[in-house]
Parts: structure tokens; sequence; C-alpha cells
């Protein structure tokens, strides 16, 4: 008995022992709580990896559009999830984005957002992010359907109906066109500033392989023809969204058309930024001799609204646009089932536009 005693005591020494060389690491959630009662294991931090690639970084537009995507996934973050985004610049180059995006996938990104270089390219692109199993959310330049007959139909371009985890998320390029006509249709003389019974227009052009330039080239004049106005289009030429283009085209169509034009219409506002300094520079005057449309409702357009040296542009909301790409991105994260198309609305911003 004394015997058994003698054993059963030294097996809780050496076990005590033991338990004193025992390594303490105290958890994470032990060292903030020390009640044991209380204490939880320590919350697991998930980290998503998001590649983004934008057609090109000198984009003014676009510029405004990233860094909100990139605060608003931010913005997003809990203390159990985190959003790694990689944000890169596609250099208006097609090859170079590409390569960007089979990076992405050997880097084993959890999401692709993708502003493609070319719209007619998208297919492989997309092809690539689907055959790696990788959910691609598409955004501002809207890859289109073509039908039977050789027309473009929305929402319905097969690389994006026909897969479960692609989608687009834009604004219909129409209604922008359509409001920057219907801005010039509701001045007092519809455009018609120098008197001649019909409103000659200079067209300066996003990129033509772009729906955005497409349509609001095409609707800002049917606004107008749809009004019963008269028009007459004396240059039409490609600024490539770009500002000293822009400038460039309206100098030349200035110096060659002069009084006989009416109204200068850009497809964005980074042209009629150029197409102002080249009015003030051929001594014309917005308001009065000349009218000058715009898109995107850049902050300066819009002072520019304000003060009359602009006529109108239209908003291009890229807050509520990168907003539901993040948003739908993160519900593609989650798994969840989402919609093939998103569409964001554009805002009118005449003399009237209150913000
Ligand atoms: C914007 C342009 C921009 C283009 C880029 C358009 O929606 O209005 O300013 O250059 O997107 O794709």
């Amino acid at each position: 008995m004394k015997k058994k005693i003698a054993f059963a005591l030294s097996l809780v020494m050496l076990t005590g022992l033991f338990a004193g060389c025992a390594p303490k690491e105290p958890t994470p959630t032990q060292a903030a709580n020390p009640d044991p009662a209380v204490s939880e294991p320590a919350a697991e931090v998930k980290t998503y990896n998001i590649g983004v690639s934008i057609y090109q970084f000198n984009d003014n537009f676009m510029t405004l559009y990233r860094n909100e995507l990139e605060s608003y996934f931010k913005s997003k973050e809990t203390d159990t999830v985190k959003y790694n985004v990689v944000t890169q610049d596609g250099k208006n180059d097609m090859a170079e984005q590409t390569n960007q995006i089979n990076n992405f996938i050997t880097q084993g990104m959890d999401l692709i957002i993708c502003n493609p270089v070319q719209t007619s390219s998208a297919d492989t692109l997309i092809d690539l992010a689907v055959d790696a199993g990788i959910p691609m959310v598409l955004i501002n330049r809207e890859p289109l359907g073509v039908d039977a007959d050789g027309n473009t139909v929305d929402e319905s371009y097969p690389g994006i109906v026909d897969n479960a985890e692609v989608c687009y998320v834009g604004a219909d390029a129409r209604q922008s066109g359509t409001y920057q006509g219907e801005i010039v249709r509701d001045l007092a003389d519809k455009g018609d500033i120098n008197g001649d019974g019909k409103v000659s227009y200079v067209m300066i052009i996003g990129d033509p392989e772009n729906p955005d330039a497409q349509y609001r080239t095409e609707f800002s004049i049917k606004a107008l023809t749809d009004a019963g106005i008269e028009v007459e289009e004396l240059v039409s030429n490609i600024g490539n969204w770009d500002t000293a283009q822009g400038q460039q085209i309206a100098q030349n169509a200035l110096n060659q058309f002069g009084d006989k034009i009416d109204v200068i219409f850009c497809n964005n506002d980074g042209m009629a930024l150029g197409a102002a300094t080249a009015i003030e520079q051929a001594g014309r005057k917005v308001g009065e001799d000349i009218y000058l449309l715009g898109v995107d409702a850049l902050e300066e357009c819009q002072k520019m609204v304000k003060d009359g040296t602009m006529t109108g542009t239209v908003l291009n909301d890229h807050i509520g646009q990168s907003h539901k790409a993040v948003d739908v991105g993160i519900e593609l994260l989650e798994g969840k089932s989402i919609e093939n198309y998103y569409w964001v609305d554009y805002v009118k911003v005449d003399a009237n536009y209150v913000k």
C-alpha cells in the first residue's frame, strides 16, 4: 500500500515537473483576455488577392475611377477580411494587358477586375480567367455582342452571358450622348448660335472601337435630329480621349471653319478641356459665339459649366461604377451568384445642375 502511494505521488510530481517545462506560449486571445472563462480562439484573417488591369493610367477619368476602386476596397476591410489589391497599367497595349492577366493567374489571384484595352479582344482575356477558374469583373469598356445582321446587341456578349462568374459594370453610353444633344436642344437658339438655320458641329471622338465613343457620337446628334433640328457635320476626328489631341483637332477646325462652327462635341471632358483652350486661343467665347460639350463631369469641368466657359457635360459616375464593381467582386469572392450586367446612370450637367 505504502509503495502504491509513493508511486502515485512521484507520478503527480513528475507530471507537475513536465507541465512546468512545457512551453507556455499564450495565444493572442489569451494575452488580450486573461480570464480563461471568456477566452476565444484567435480570429483568422482571410486575405483576398485582387488583380486590377486598367487600360491605361494616363486617362483623367480612369484615374479617378481606379483611385476610388482601391479606396472603396479598403473601406470594405474588416478585422477578419482584407483585400490585397494590385493595380496595373495596361499602357493602352493589348499585349501588355494580356501579360498582366496571365501573371495574375500565375500568382493565383482570387478575382480579376479588367478595363480592357481593346473591347474586340475581350474574349481572349475572359477565356484566360474562365479557364483558370478566376472570376472576372469587366469595367468601363463594354464588349458588344453582334446579331445575325451585324448590329450590336447590348447585354448579350457571349463571353459575359455564358459565364456565371463574369460580369460587366458600366454606364449606357447612349444615355450620355443623348444628354449632350438634349443640353444643346434646350438652349434658346437650339444650338444655332450663328443663326444660319442649322447646327454646324465638330465631333471629337474618343477612340473608334470603344462603344462609349461610338454611342456618344451617334446619340448626341440623334437627340438634335429627333427634335427636328437641322445639323451639319464639319469635322469628325479621333482624339483618343486625350487633352492635347482634343486641343489640336479643335484648333485645326477653328482655323478651317471659323464662325461656321456652332458646337464642339467632345466624347469626354479630357478632350473638351483641350478644345476649351483652342477656343480661347482663337478669341472665341463659349456661350457667346460657340458651344462646347463634354462627358464625365470632371471637377474642373463642372466649375467651367458653372462659370459659362463650357456649355455642358454629363456626369459619368466613377464613384457609383467603382463601388458597384467592388460590391459585385466581393459577392463573387464569397461565392454568391451574380447578374451579368450592372448599369449605373449618367446625370446631365448643364447650367441648372445642382450637385
Ligand atoms: C470616359 C473617358 C475615358 C474612357 C476610358 C469613358 O467612359 O468618358 O473619359 O477616357 O471611358 O475608357
